[in-house]
């Protein structure tokens, strides 16, 4: 059992002295009755509390989807740039959300954004091989030898890539699938071909594909399916 104040707290990112404020104007009922103090002692997983005749829902970790637009850096904070937090809705910034991995401010696409620090290792840790998927163009036709130099392992400054697969898709442009995320690594695979990436964007993380429906900039939860789409492969 846990005080009110707190458990409220925790959950919605109310002060314990606004929930005080709420309690003295008679806003808080768990399980139908009013509650009159803050020290009062819930269970969170049985007692139903409600805040202003709203039932709050009691969920440990948040997991959100987001579809990076450009111009956002992966962080949490930043002095002068954007942050992929600044795209996040309100309701959920009392967390401690981060983003589970890195795009480069001008990718695009995927990202997760949690506050389960578990899960976020485990879908990065090399071990677990989550293969993540882009959409790339570059600014010189593609070639036989990239496809056959990507499925071999590119050397770069800071050693031999793993195995990936490039599949060409249209002159400029093709899938790339890799197993590790290293630094610009894509960037820097094209470049050992002397091409430069105009566009990328992340299209899928393992078996979990970026929605159709999400908008460059727009977040939502995952669903019970999805979260399980990724469980099955990091677990
Ligand atoms: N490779 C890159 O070069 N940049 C990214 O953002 C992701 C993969």
């Amino acid at each position: 059992m846990e005080r009110i104040d707190k458990v409220i707290s925790n959950q919605t990112g109310y002060s314990r002295k606004e929930i005080k404020e709420l309690i003295r104007k008679k806003c808080i009922e768990v399980n139908g009755e009013l509650v009159t103090k803050p020290e009062y002692k819930v269970d969170p997983n049985k007692d139903r509390i409600s805040v202003n005749g709203q039932e709050i829902s009691f969920q440990k970790f948040v997991y959100l989807m987001l579809n990076k637009p450009q111009g956002y850096i992966s962080a949490t904070e930043d002095r002068s740039a954007q942050t992929v937090l600044d795209l996040v809705p309100e309701e959920y910034l009392h967390r401690n959300l981060f983003p589970a991995g890195r795009l480069d401010k001008d990718t695009t696409g995927l990202m997760l954004i949690t506050d389960d620090g578990e899960f976020a290792h485990n879908i990065l840790a090399p071990k677990k091989h989550i293969s993540k998927t882009y959409d790339v163009t570059i600014d010189i036709p593609m070639t036989q030898e990239m496809v056959n130099g990507f499925r071999d392992g590119v050397e770069l400054n800071d050693g031999i890539c793993k195995a990936s697969s490039l599949t060409i898709t249209g002159e400029h442009t093709g899938i790339v699938v890799l197993t590790e995320g290293r630094y610009h690594q894509i960037k820097r695979m094209f470049g050992c071909y002397g091409a430069k990436v105009t566009e990328l964007q992340r299209i899928a993380m393992g078996n979990l594909r970026l929605p159709s429906d999400l908008e460059p900039g727009q977040t939502r939860e995952f669903t019970e399916e999805e979260l399980n789409l990724i469980r099955e492969i990091i677990e």
